[in-house]
This record gives C-alpha cells, structure tokens and sequence, in this order.
C-alpha cells in the first residue's frame, strides 16, 4: 500500500487527489473547508482573465500571483493546454491548499470547428444536430484544457436591434427551452469523461429584454410575462442539470440581477431547485455602482447575500468580503456555501481526482478539427439557411455558363464563422469563392469581385471589428469591377448583409436595412436584367422589404461557421435543399420592432393581411402590421401540402405530402391558442415541432399528443395551471400559414 502510494506521488498524483477519488463529495468538501482560511474561501469566489487571446494567450503575471497565494477560483480567455497546465500546476503545487482552477472560456458555437452561430443553429430545429455540435465544442474545448464552457445562451429576444439576438435561439420559449436542454446535454454529459465540460447558462435573467434593443440598457417587465415568455429556457437548462449559471448585467424589478435574492435563490434555487453556482457577468459587481447601489463592498456584499457565488472581473469579493464578514454585513455560513458550491463543480468535473484531467496534450491533435467534427458542422450549417425568396425556381443554381460572385463577404474567412468565435483558426477556413470554385470546377466558371466596401459609414465600420479584415478600396472602381463582370455572367449571386462584429455582444444596430453601398450595388446589379441571388449574411433579422421586391432569390446564410462556403455551395447548387425556418420575426421595418408572432391580441385587431390602414384600429398609418416573413417561415426547392387536421382525443394529426420534385426536409410546426383565459393568452403559441425528411411525392402523417403541459400557463397568482375550454389547434409550416381546428376540453 504504501509502495504505491509513493508510486501515485511520483506520478504527479497529490494525497488529497487520492483522497478526492474515494469519499463522498460531501465529505470530502468537508474535511478541505475545515483547512480553509476565510481568505482562501473567498479566493475561491474570485474569476478573473487569464491572458488576452487576441495577443496569442499571454499569461498576466499578477493572476499567477493570485493563484499562487490562493486568490483565484478559476480563470478564463486562456488557449492552449500548455498555458492552462502552467497555471493548474500553479494553483496545485504552489497555492498553500493544492485547489485546482476551473478554467473557463466563450465557447458559443464550437472551438476550432464552428458551428453556425446559435441563432442559426436554432432554424435548424434540430435539436439532435445542437446538441451534437455542443457534444463537439465539449470534445474540442476540453481537449485543449478547457473544463467550463459559458453557454449556452438562451436569453428570449424579440428585438433585432439587440446585437446579442446571434447568440441566442431566437424569440420563442419552447423552442428556446428544447435548445437550451440540446446543449445542456450535448455540453455536460454526465461529467465523467475527459471531453465533457460543464456548462453555463446565461444571462440570467431577462438580457434579452432590454429597452430600445441597446446593449446593457434597463430591463423593466411584469412578472407574468417573465413565467410564461421569458424564464422557461432557464427553468430547462437548470432542469436539465446545468452545472452554473451567470447572472446578466440588468435589473430586474430593479435590482441588479447580480443581487437580486428572489430571482437567484427564491426563483433559481428554492423554485426550480438549481444547485449548482452563480458566477456574476464581467465587472457586474463593479458596474452597480453606476446603476446607483452603492460602493464595492456594499454591492459585492448584496450579490453574495443574494446568492451570487462568483465575482468575474470585478474583484469586489476578493478585496471586500473579508472585511464585510468582520464587520458582520455578511455572515461567514454565506461565504462557505458560496465556496461549497464552487468546490463542488470542481468535484463534479474530476479535478480533485486529475487537475490536469483537461491537460492532455495529445488529444489536440486527435480530437480537435477533425474530418467529422467539421462535417457534422457542416451539415447542420446546410440546415439553417432559411430560403425567403425563390422566384421561378432560381434555385438551385445550375453547375454551367458564368457565375458572377460578388460582395464584400464573398472572398473573406474571417466574417463567415460569426461573432464569438474566441479559439477559432480562420486561416483554415475556406472562404464562399473558394468553395464555389471547387464545387463547379470543369463544369461552370466563377467570375468574381468584391464589388463594394462593407459600409461608407464611418461610425459602423470603426465598430465592425472583424470587418476589417475586408479590403477597402474605392466604392466606385469597385462597384465598375463588378457591374463589368456581371455583364458577362448568367446569373449573380451576391454574398453581401453584415460582418461578424456588426452582431453579438456590444452591436446593437439603429438601422436594419442593407448597408448604404451594398445596397446602392445591388440596385445596379438588379439593373443588367440578370438574375440576382443574394446570400444574406446577418447575426439577427434584417430588414429585406427592398430586397424582396427586388431580387430574384434570397437566402439568409447568418454566420454559419467554419464551413460556411462549402455548406452554402451544397445548398446553392441543390445537393441538399434548403430546410432551415425562422426562429426570430422578420420585420418589414424597424418601427415593427419589437415585433414577435406570440403577441397577446388588442381589443382592437387587424386582421392578418389587412392591405389598408384602418382607423381606430391597432395598426400603423405607414404601413402593415404583418412582418415581412413570419416566425417559422422557410421556403424549401420542393413544395409540401398540408392536409386538414384531424383530431382523435387529444391526438392531432396532419398528412404531409412532398409535392415537388426534390427529396427534402420539412419542419411540421403545431401552434395552440386558449381562446378564452383567466389572462389574456397569445393569439398562438408553438407547442411542438417535427423535422421530417419526404421523398418527392411521399407522403406522412405527422401527429401531436395535446399534452396538459402544452396547455399550461401561468396565472395572475403565477400557478402553473391550464383551464378547460376551447383552444385552437393549429398545425403548418410556418407560424402564418397553418391549418386549424377547434378543441374542447373539460
Ligand atoms: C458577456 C458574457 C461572457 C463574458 C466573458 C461578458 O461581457 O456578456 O456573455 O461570457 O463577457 O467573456
């Protein structure tokens, strides 16, 4: 015995390692508080950078300090297993108690392969492909050190004003709730393997809801429209096992969310039974002061009475909490159930038993980038492009003549994989020409010129940061380039909307149209006659109202990843048709906004498709109420017709039938109205979802169990009930354009 635990030392292989491997969490937790100063303790509430990526992951000398005194629970925003294993031997070998690091980074969409941003990934609908892309982001993140992960994002939005709506699955809480339980499971597993990483749902709560769509603005919504539209993707995510949360920058109900006890212990802890910890977002701790808390001591004070666990960025824990505990305004039981569950995640994740479990060196050539990991990300890239236009069957382009490829997003790498792509490789990226080139080689010529800057607006492309890795040049020599190529060619497609930074965090836009050039370029083009495809690049719903008048064919592409071009080629020359549906309305114009189709009816409706203004009704003098594609909409290369619904008991079915000449997938959509409530209720409300795949001219029956779930609500005194009587059941392809029937329940 002794023999080999001298034998485990030598390995690397610490007692309290040993120790961790064969006792109880509790226990073990235990016996390692009892030997904690106060100090130690709330090191371990303490979150901070590591090394800025952006200038190749170099180590900052005052957090090794940290660590090695016992002054950090974890770091994050440093790549590499090698940088990461220098500061878990820090923390091991030279902090007096030996406690390992949670190492954390924004893993959004993928690490080295991306994945389409989440928005994206949400038109796929495709709740298997997310959670496998998630399942990929944890192999690839925790083959290069990695153990925390801060998504998934699943903050409601029906503002395309807010730059964040990209990280997100878009305005609908079902929907939202089965992504958010996607990723949970696709992130976590069940922690015991190597490439499994814990997760960190985010921002809770509400992010999505600040005022005019500005980034960090105020947040001010009544508590029934909190249950029922914007908390149910939490309550998934914590339902789901989620190992922490992260606390938004907003208030709610006026306090900071950082330190607010009824959403982070009433709501979180006591309600939905949550039990892993809180970390606050970046300097949120520091930053109520500006919102008029009060000081440092007293903010940081109020986030862990509250039930924050977790300082990021802020440093009010490290360098408050010991005189707070000293001079009684927080207890020291508070500061030991914060560490407890900081201690706890590390349990979980295996690093009492292997530190270094995330620092194995050889699995990053073996796991990261692999042939598999990028097909799987291209494949689901194929399924979130949202076809919104396709006049007279354009598309699929054929592999002959001439193919003008124009737009400032066309020959660029680093746009197309999207905001938050903090470990990507965009050298290794292939841009759309690229893909395009190769896809019709010997059969059709690609003709190609950038055409236009991304924007003649100073003020937008100061901010579009990965914008500038697009040449700029003279808007009208280009745009001579371009007109002349298009002379020449068959038909052009244009890869033209947003660059990367011009969503996320931190892009919040005042205008949705197409930027100024791109525009005035397009409207040249639409000038030769020719047939003209725009390939949208967007982070968030933009408005096409010109566009769609305009040009031939329209395919909203987002940000779809590493394999962007090569997945847009599938889609644009037909290997596969398009089968992504809109998670986010969008509008005809920004005055539509916030615009969402789940709306509660007025007392003074218009009817869906009014062509006129109506006067004392609720609608607008300039223009219609509709948006200009709904929720849920998405053209496909083929055509589906919807039988009537017919209902058996609580069963609801509908036939399906691929009428088109293409083999393709659809997205059967059923929707639920209560049509008369105890509150008012949505005039419909996605309750279910079926991807299905049709060969031409098959056809399925698709059904839906009406669940008492499906028809639950929660009341004015917040009871999550459902009430007998009448509801709508509506079941389509989109949110708009749907059968219905009556169905009475007692
Ligand atoms: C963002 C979070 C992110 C954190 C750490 C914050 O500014 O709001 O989403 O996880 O930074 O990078």
């Amino acid at each position: 015995m002794q023999k080999k635990l001298i034998l485990l030392v030598l390995m690397g292989i610490s007692a309290m390692q040993l120790s961790a491997q064969g006792k109880s969490m509790d226990d073990f937790i235990d016996r390692l508080m009892a030997k904690m100063t106060l100090d130690e303790k709330i090191g371990q509430l303490n979150l901070q950078v590591a090394g800025d990526i952006t200038t190749g992951g170099n180590q900052n000398t005052q957090v090794e300090g940290l660590i090695a005194g016992g002054n950090m629970g974890g770091v994050f925003n440093l790549k590499g297993t090698d940088k990461i294993r220098a500061l878990q031997e820090i923390a091991v070998k030279r902090s007096r108690m030996g406690i390992p690091l949670l190492i954390g980074m924004d893993v959004i969409h993928g690490y080295e392969t991306i994945f389409p941003i989440p928005l994206a990934m949400s038109c796929s609908w495709n709740t298997a492909a997310v959670e496998q892309s998630a399942r990929i982001a944890a192999k690839e993140a925790s083959a290069d050190g990695i153990n925390w992960v801060y998504s998934p994002m699943v903050d409601i939005s029906v503002d395309a004003r807010w730059g964040r709506v990209a990280e997100g699955n878009g305005e609908d809480p079902y929907l939202g709730s089965e992504m958010a339980r996607a990723y949970i499971r696709g992130y976590q597993g069940d922690l015991s393997h190597k490439d499994e990483v814990m997760a960190c749902v985010k921002h809770y709560a509400l992010y999505g809801a600040v005022e005019a769509g500005r980034d960090y603005n105020t947040v001010d919504m009544s508590h029934l429209r909190m249950y029922n539209q914007y908390f149910p993707p939490y309550l998934a995510a914590a339902q789901a096992g989620a190992g922490s949360f992260m606390s938004s920058f907003n208030l709610v109900d006026g306090e900071h969310a950082t330190a607010n006890h009824w959403l982070l212990t009433e709501v979180l802890r006591n309600q939905w039974h949550f039990n892993g910890f809180v970390v606050t977002d970046y300097g949120s701790i520091g930053e109520m002061t500006n919102h008029g808390f009060g000081n440092l001591k007293h903010n940081a004070a109020l986030a862990l009475n509250a039930g924050t666990d977790m300082d990021m960025c802020s440093q009010g824990f490290l360098n408050t909490l010991a005189q707070s505990a000293q001079d009684g305004t927080v207890d020291m039981q508070t500061i030991d159930r914060a560490c407890r569950r900081i201690l706890e995640a590390k349990y979980k994740l295996g690093l009492f038993a292997d530190p270094y479990k995330y620092c194995d060196a050889k699995r990053r050539a073996k796991d990261i980038f692999t042939p598999e990991n990028r097909l799987a990300a291209r494949e689901l890239a194929e399924q979130t492009f949202v076809l919104l236009k396709n006049n007279r069957q354009l598309l699929p382009l054929k592999k002959q003549g001439k193919i003008a490829l124009i737009g400032p997003l066309a020959n660029d790498r680093a746009n197309i994989a999207g905001t938050w792509c903090v470990a990507y490789t965009p050298e290794r990226y292939a841009t759309i020409k690229e893909s395009m080139e190769r896809a019709v080689m010997g059969k059709a010529q690609v003709l190609y010129a950038q055409g236009c800057n991304l924007t003649r607006d100073p003020a937008l492309q100061k901010a579009a940061e990965f914008g500038k890795s697009i040449p700029r040049g003279d808007d009208e020599q280009m745009k001579a380039e371009a007109l002349r190529i298009a002379g020449e060619a068959d038909v052009i497609v244009c890869a033209m909307g947003e660059c990367a930074d011009m969503s996320g965090e931190s892009s919040s836009r005042a205008t949705l149209e197409m930027p100024d050039v791109q525009r005035e370029l397009l409207m040249e083009l639409c000038k030769t006659g020719k047939p003209v495809v725009l390939l949208n690049f967007s982070g968030r719903p933009t408005v096409l109202t010109w566009e769609q008048e305009h040009l031939d064919a329209i395919m909203n592409v987002w940000f779809a990843g590493s394999e962007a071009g090569d997945a847009i080629c599938d889609v644009l020359f037909g290997v596969k048709s398009p089968s992504g549906k809109l998670t986010m309305t969008f509008p005809q114009n920004i005055g539509q906004v916030p615009i969402y189709y789940n709306h509660l009816n007025t007392g003074r409706p218009v009817p869906e498709g009014a062509k006129e203004y109506r006067k004392y009704q609720s609608n607008y003098l300039e223009i219609r109420n509709d948006p200009l594609y709904p929720f849920g909409y998405g053209l496909s290369y083929t055509s589906f017709q919807y039988g009537d619904i017919m209902l058996q008991g609580r069963t609801a079915s509908v036939t399906v039938t691929n009428t088109g000449d293409y083999d393709a997938d659809e997205i059967v959509q059923l929707y639920i109205q209560d049509l008369v409530a105890s509150i008012s209720r949505p005039i419909k409300e996605l309750k279910g979802f079926q991807r299905i795949h049709l060969n031409r001219g098959e056809s399925t029956t698709v059904s839906f169990e009406i669940t008492d779930d499906m028809l639950k609500f929660y009341n004015a005194r917040l009871d999550h009930v459902w009430e007998p009587g009448d509801f709508k059941i509506m079941i389509g392809g989109n949110s708009r354009d749907v059968k219905n029937v009556t169905l009475h329940l007692e």
